[in-house]
């Protein structure tokens, strides 16, 4: 077994390997001075089971094509079996044709990803599970829900309402709330366009005056779908509202919006990098993933079961 990381998000990797209790495998991936990318394992891949890490973050369509090229040259290195971790998967909205004259861009993501060579692909919490079925390889979707609702429980928090910023979150917060012994609201979320704006009108669930409310959603942006529903939940009298997401996926106005927003606590993991610094005002709390990616790469190559893990 070999793990190597492309450029994304080297730390993660680092830590997934501490994990492993093994080295991160040598290679080199870089640019040249015409943007061409230039691979090259630094070690034996006959026959190897190759694990690539490369999270969708950053300069995400240059780390894509990384990952691909990494594929590629592991494949003609003859690597036995070749695993795509992609702890975030970019393009995950972009998974049906909802307008007219666009690109289904997560199921194209997809096809490059099986013709560069990989055998199968590891990831967590895609935006949408349908994105599995774009592949036709094995895809292993870890879930980081239970690590998050870990550590709400050692919060101690009084039946909390577990609220979904908007209908596409639902399912996840009743999950969550049924996990946390709370009861779940969902946000009425419209979108004007596909300018990232978001307005959101109404709570529907139980009263939310003087509880204890956790927003979940998959991913943060731009932060205005959390913001509008922070917005909402302060109106109506929350006690305390600690915001919550897997991928972290912080731009443009998102620092800003979650530091002045007067939340109790901002929790997120690792898949994505974050400069917790540029955060002043309000409390973070960052879980890892790197123990999960890295008990689920020691199962996939021992043959172990993978979904025990999140049960
Ligand atoms: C949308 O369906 C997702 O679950 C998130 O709500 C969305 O990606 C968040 O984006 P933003 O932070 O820019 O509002």
């Amino acid at each position: 077994m070999a793990v190597f990381s492309g450029n994304a998000h080297p730390a993660f990797a680092e830590a997934v390997c501490k994990h492993l209790e093994m080295p991160l495998g040598g290679v080199e991936v870089f640019n040249f001075s015409n943007e061409n990318t230039f691979v090259r394992f630094l070690q034996n891949m006959r026959e190897r089971d190759v694990f690539l890490v490369q999270p969708f973050v950053g300069d995400v369509n240059t780390r894509i094509m990384e990952l691909l090229i990494m594929i590629d040259a592991a494949k003609r290195a003859s690597a036995g079996r070749i695993t795509a971790v992609i702890p975030y998967f970019a393009y995950g909205r972009s998974d049906k044709k909802d307008q007219p004259h666009i690109s289904i861009t997560a199921r194209l993501l997809a096809n490059f990803i099986e013709v560069s060579g990989a055998d199968r692909v590891l990831t967590a919490n895609l935006h949408a599970g349908q994105i599995q079925g774009f592949f036709n390889m094995p895809v292993d979707e870890l879930n980081a829900m239970p690590l998050i609702v870990e550590h709400f429980r050692s919060l101690k928090l009084d039946r909390p309402v577990v609220v979904a910023p908007d209908v596409g979150a639902a399912k996840d917060a009743s999950n969550m709330a049924a996990r946390l012994g709370g009861d779940v609201a969902f946000v009425d979320k419209r979108r004007d366009g596909n300018d990232e704006t978001a307005h959101s009108t109404t709570i529907v669930g139980p009263e939310v005056r003087d509880r204890d409310t956790i927003l979940y959603d998959d991913e943060i942006l731009s932060g205005g779908t959390v913001e509008a529903a922070i917005t909402l939940l302060q109106q109506q009298g929350a006690r305390s509202i600690y915001v919550s997401c897997v991928h972290p996926y912080f731009r443009g106005p998102a620092f800003e919006r979650l530091d002045s927003a007067d939340i109790t606590a901002l929790v997120y993991t690792d898949t994505v990098p974050v400069d917790a610094g540029a955060f002043e005002h309000v409390p973070t709390h960052e879980i890892s993933l790197a123990p999960l990616f890295g008990d689920a790469i020691h199962r996939i190559h021992t043959g172990g079961s993978v979904s025990a893990l999140f049960r």
